[in-house]
């Protein structure tokens, strides 16, 4: 795992743009890993802005997001399949037939988690999985305790999970109390993965995943078996790293 300290936020999202575009220079078909979340809003921002002015596309690359509230359509704002519409694809010239989302809507969502990281599989695998992280050490929807070789499963949220996804749904509306992610395993296959992290509410979790035991107690932990991480972080973030 290659942790790297930014010297801001806006660094963190700089730094990560360069990777994700170098990939799309190198790899015009590129499979990428979707996150969401608010660390993720700047960096979209970003891609948007570089896109405007170096001119790489985003016309062959396809993407599949990490999980997805259990019960929400797509059509729903708080979605994050309506996440990424607002936030890049609404803003770059993908094509849209190439996005691929969990149905959080799904009768059986066994199935549904099965048969998504079959076409993930189908597909040759993610190039590049972006990530964010939970306050709790979550990565995906993947909560504490989700085990470390896990597949896509529905998950409980936790409580801090739930407060912190607040903001993105309308006034009044209930977080739903479920989500359908793809398992700690699937993320592990990825060829390469960049998390970003940003602001102090991130530094426990931070120095769990880079500097504390691989446990289920913090799924993130388990990116340190990984061949090909790497972290960016703001000072905030890395303020309790100790190496
Ligand atoms: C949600 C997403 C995660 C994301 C996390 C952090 O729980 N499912 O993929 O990493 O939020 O979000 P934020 O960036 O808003 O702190």
């Amino acid at each position: 795992m290659r942790v790297i300290r930014c010297e801001s936020g806006g660094a963190v999202c700089r730094e990560g743009t360069d990777r994700v575009f170098a990939l799309l220079k190198k790899r015009p078909d590129a499979i990428l890993g979707m996150a969401t979340g608010n660390t993720m809003v700047p960096f979209y921002a970003e891609w948007v802005r570089r896109f405007r002015v170096e001119g790489v596309s985003f016309r062959r690359i396809s993407t599949f997001n990490l999980d997805e509230y259990v019960g929400l359509p797509a059509s729903h704002p708080a979605s994050f399949r309506s996440f990424l519409a607002e936030y890049l694809y609404s803003k770059v010239d993908i094509d849209l037939s190439s996005t691929h989302v969990l149905d959080g809507c799904a009768k059986d969502l066994g199935a549904e988690g099965r048969r998504y990281e079959e076409e993930i599989r189908k597909a040759g695998g993610i190039d590049l999985q972006l990530l964010g992280i939970g306050q709790n050490g979550h990565i995906g929807f993947n909560e504490p305790g989700s085990p470390l070789d896990g597949r896509a499963h529905v998950v409980e949220l936790a409580a801090s999970t739930i407060a912190a996804s607040r903001s993105a749904f309308p006034k009044g509306e209930e977080v739903p109390r479920q989500a359908v992610t793809i398992g700690v395993a699937t993320i592990l296959e990825a060829r390469s993965i960049l998390l970003l992290a940003t602001g102090a509410s991130k530094a426990e979790a931070i120095v769990a995943m880079v500097e504390g035991p691989q446990t289920a107690g913090c799924p993130a932990s388990a990116l340190q078996r990984h061949p090909n991480t790497t972290v960016l972080l703001d000072a905030p973030a890395a303020r309790l790293l100790k190496r």
